[in-house]
């Protein structure tokens, strides 16, 4: 029995969701374990294109049951919106199953997250404004509101009238205006739980079942290692746990069962949000990074992407912190065109050379990055690189097989999934 887990290397964005996709062609579950609304997830299907921020991206497929695990904080409106625009285009949403003992996003905490983001001033993450950061506050806190209360209306009264004055008495120590109404929360929350309601279950039992009946599950991980509120940019981070032990904890199973480690690292690096950022450009170059990136703009946000060049000592402690066993390489087309292309290998500072990510802020923002050159590959069109599919790597030009090569011995494990293109026909992998 094993499962498989798929983390971002980076800042999120990484591509998760086209590895995943492809990857659920051989899961029997797909399961969310941390994060929230704040996650985007893009899936093409033919030419129909998905962006997924609560649904696990298995939900296309039939057969794939997708599970929302105790990690994640739901916020129950958006996960009713997408099931609903879903169900419009045809897909019937009724492979889904969500924790009941998952953490329930409410509009104080949207409300809290932006006035929390203004009193910040420069320690501000630049949030998606979804509510995330507060939600995880109020976990933690247990002032929390879990699904097993949403979809109990007496528990869900009683406490929206404890949390709700409290909440009220918040937004007006940070300067806010709004006014909260508990009746008017409950009767809005009371009609998400009862649509939500055939969907909850212990999810923690199910998937304990369906590992004993050799079932084959798939961990789809939002945000990327340098934003997890343990290891990442802190606190210009996200506030979940987005490594790959996450997954044990946010699913309720035991650690033995994630033995399949991939990290997903896209070929260059791109950022939305706020703090240091060594391998940055501007100019032309993030121009060209971003238009030729299509997709550099924010899924859940739509803000422009800051983009660098590859980061190794980024990678180099999501390989350590996650276990990582390989990796997926995304977006190779995307430096297509480009004369020479850098990666970073360390970081000079304070006359050294670092080859460990800095905790420190101060540390990050006055590293220098060390730069190996390489010869760049000819930019094709996507439908030239369709072709490739199946073919391996040695389909892709000299300089790319180098580059990807490169990472490898850099990093010591094997980059098993390349994407060279938004289709599932442009991601190859063994
Ligand atoms: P929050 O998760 O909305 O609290 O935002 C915290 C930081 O994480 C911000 O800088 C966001 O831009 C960033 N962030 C959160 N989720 C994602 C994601 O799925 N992809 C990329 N960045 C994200
Ligand atoms: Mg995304």
């Amino acid at each position: 029995m094993s499962a498989t887990v798929v983390v971002g290397c980076q800042f999120g964005d990484e591509g998760k969701g086209k590895v995943i996709d492809f990857l659920a062609a051989n899961a029997d579950v797909v399961v969310r374990f941390q994060g929230g609304a704040n996650a985007g997830h893009t899936v093409q299907v033919g030419d129909a294109l998905y962006a997924f921020h609560l649904l696990p991206s298995g939900v296309l497929r039939k057969r794939t049951m997708n599970v929302i695990g105790n990690g994640v904080v739901v916020d129950p409106a958006q996960l009713l919106k997408e099931i609903d625009e879903t169900r419009a285009r045809g897909h019937p949403v009724t492979n889904l199953r969500i924790s009941d003992r998952a953490h329930i996003v409410m509009p104080y905490h949207k409300v809290l997250d932006g006035l929390e983001e203004k009193l910040k001033g420069g320690l501000g993450a630049g949030t998606t404004l979804r509510g995330i950061g507060p939600a995880f506050e109020d976990k933690v806190g247990r002032f929390g509101i879990r699904m097993c209360d949403l979809i109990d209306p007496e528990l869900l009264r009683a406490k929206l009238q404890a949390v709700v004055p409290i909440k009220q008495r918040l937004i007006e120590a940070y300067g806010g205006h709004e006014r909260l109404d508990a009746d008017a929360l409950f009767a809005e929350h009371e009609a998400y739980g009862k649509r939500l309601a055939p969907f909850v279950i212990d999810t923690s039992a199910w998937l304990d079942s369906a590992l004993k009946r050799r079932k084959r599950l798939l961990f789809e991980g939002a945000q990327g290692t340098h934003l997890c509120i343990d290891h990442g940019i802190y606190p210009f981070g996200t506030s979940s746990d987005c490594v790959a032990g996450a997954a044990a904890v946010g699913a309720g199973i035991g650690p033995q069962h994630l033995t399949d480690l991939i990290g997903v690292a896209k070929a260059f690096t791109s950022r939305v949000g706020a703090g240091p950022f060594p391998t940055e450009l501007d100019g032309p170059m993030a121009e060209h990074l971003r238009e030729r990136g299509g997709g550099e703009y924010g899924t859940t946000t739509r803000r422009p992407r800051r983009v660098g060049w590859l980061d190794l000592v980024m990678l180099r402690m999501a390989v350590r912190v996650n276990g990582l066993t390989r990796l997926a390489v995304t977006k190779l087309d995307v430096l297509g065109g480009l004369d020479r292309i850098r990666v970073c290998v360390g970081y000079r500072h304070d006359g050294g050379v670092l080859k460990e990510f800095p905790a420190s802020m101060r540390v990050l923002s006055e590293a220098k990055p060390v730069y190996r050159e390489f010869k760049g590959w000819p930019d094709l069109p996507e439908p030239e690189w369709i072709g490739i599919a199946g073919r391996g790597r040695r389909a892709l030009p000299e300089s790319t097989q180098r580059y990807v090569a490169f990472i490898e011995s850099q990093l010591h494990v094997p980059v098993r999934i390349l994407s060279v293109g938004r289709s599932r026909a442009a991601t190859m992998g063994r």
